[in-house]
């Protein structure tokens, strides 16, 4: 409940504010992109930039206080994250990353199901159920069979603004996934459409698709009008 809590308190129209904030591109940045963005936005972990190992050691020790659960092998690949990318010393930017585009290039065979858990079971369960109030379930969710350009969206840019989904109601914050490469978004939205006996209604995105969308920024607030739009009952 705490984590409810802070999220009801943390959340909200800053969280949006950030949505661009990108970190440093290297391993584990994704899990701190998946992980971290639960309670408040990533400005709170930018901000701690320079931090010594220890103190990033105690400070995701006040995470978990706070209710943030995390397998140790994820807390030991976010530590060593942190403590070299956000640390006293990070390496030149252009050693890790030769291109801006590097992180949406990398990684462009890995299959839906393995960017899901990296970056969204974490908030929307491993199993796609999500959490009644707080993140709607993916399992069952007939707003993905409408058309894969709804999630593709939100996967992008984020969403924002109070939904119904599955008969319960959300007035959370979703953060942008933009930093991932357009084939690993590609992938994800294939995957959330038809896994757990999703029926995808009409086919599947390509990395093109996404790209083409990624061509024209919308803002979480903009994707939330979206979906308003598409799920309307149309006129008789
Ligand atoms: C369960 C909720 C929750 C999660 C998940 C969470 N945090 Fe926090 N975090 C908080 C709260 C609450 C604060 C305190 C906010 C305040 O003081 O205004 C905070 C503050 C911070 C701060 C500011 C310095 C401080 O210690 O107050 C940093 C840095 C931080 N979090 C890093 C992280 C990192 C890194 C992760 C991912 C491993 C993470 N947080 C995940 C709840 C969370
Ligand atoms: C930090 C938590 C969090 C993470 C991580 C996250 N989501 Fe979400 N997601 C949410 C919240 C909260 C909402 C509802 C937002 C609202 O109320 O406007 C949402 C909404 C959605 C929706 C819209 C559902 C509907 O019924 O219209 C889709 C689709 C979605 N998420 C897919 C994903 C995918 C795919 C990933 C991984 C790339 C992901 N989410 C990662 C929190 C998260």
């Amino acid at each position: 409940m705490l984590a409810a809590a802070a999220i009801a308190w943390l959340s909200g129209p800053a969280a949006a504010e950030a949505a661009g904030i990108t970190l440093p591109p290297g391993p584990g940045a994704n899990l701190v992109y998946a992980r971290c963005q639960t309670c408040h936005d990533l400005q709170y972990i930018v901000d701690a930039k320079g931090l010594l190992p220890a103190q990033w050691k105690s400070t995701l020790a006040g995470m978990k206080d706070y209710g943030l659960t995390i397998s140790p092998a994820d807390e030991a690949t976010i530590l060593a994250y942190l403590t070299t990318y956000l640390g006293p010393n990070p390496p030149p930017a252009a050693a890790s990353s030769p291109a801006s585009g590097a992180t949406r290039m990398a990684g462009a065979a890995t299959s839906g199901r393995h960017v899901f858990e990296e970056n969204c079971s974490g908030c929307h369960g491993p199993e796609g159920a999500g959490q009644a109030g707080i993140y709607p379930a993916l399992a069952g969710n007939a707003d993905l069979a409408k058309d894969a350009g709804l999630p593709a969206r939100v996967v992008l840019f984020g969403l924002t603004g109070p939904i119904e989904a599955g008969g319960a109601s959300y007035t959370g914050t979703m953060p942008p996934f933009g930093h991932l490469g357009d084939a690993d978004i590609a992938a994800v939205v294939n995957y959330v459409r038809s896994a757990w006996g999703n029926a995808a209604g009409a086919g599947s995105v390509d990395a093109k698709a996404i790209a083409a969308l990624r061509a024209h920024p919308l803002t979480s607030s903009d994707v939330h009008k979206y979906r308003a739009a598409l799920l309307s009952p149309p006129p008789r």
